[in-house]
């Protein structure tokens, strides 16, 4: 099985959501939201996606300002190629591309939640997170 890696290379949004149905992450993104599905690939600033051929079956999705952080906003691999180091070598990718200082940070799927501390991410219960529509308090 011979994959090819590229980096910001144009995905088109039917692309993005069929991989995310083949890797079982489309259950947790509204795929069904067209505007929303063509925003995230068109507004993110760092892509790298993984092919079999013109298949699509790995992304590494993140928005960054390259510098200080990097926010790995979807990481999928299609279900017939999981495991095979495809996930690991999309982060490597995206990681090669950032500046020295800068930190790789995203939320876990709850099914993928052991594996980050297993490839070398620590875990940071100070995480926060706003949901759409809710109020800042005082
Ligand atoms: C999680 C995911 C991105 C990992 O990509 P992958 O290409 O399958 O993973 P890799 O081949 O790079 O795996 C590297 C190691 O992590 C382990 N691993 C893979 N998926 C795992 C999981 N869900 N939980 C725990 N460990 C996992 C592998 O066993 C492998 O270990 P090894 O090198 O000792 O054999 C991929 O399985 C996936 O798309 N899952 C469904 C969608 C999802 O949950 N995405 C994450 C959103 S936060």
């Amino acid at each position: 099985m011979a994959i090819s890696f590229k980096v910001n290379h144009p995905i088109t949004a039917d692309q993005f959501i069929g991989l995310l149905e083949s890797s079982t992450l489309g259950e947790r993104r509204p795929i069904h939201d067209r505007d929303c599905m063509e925003g995230v690939v068109s507004n993110s600033n760092l892509i790298v996606s993984a092919w079999d051929n013109s298949v699509l079956v790995g992304i590494a999705r993140s928005v960054t300002d390259f510098h200080y952080a990097c926010y790995l906003s979807d990481l999928a691999v299609h279900g017939n190629y999981q495991r095979s180091g495809i996930g690991k070598r999309l982060q490597a990718l995206t990681q090669e591309h950032l500046g020295p200082l800068c930190k790789l940070i995203l939320i876990a799927a709850p099914a993928a939640n052991s594996y980050y501390g297993e490839i070398g991410y620590t875990h940071n219960d100070r995480c926060w997170v706003l949901d759409p529509g809710a109020t800042i308090g005082d």
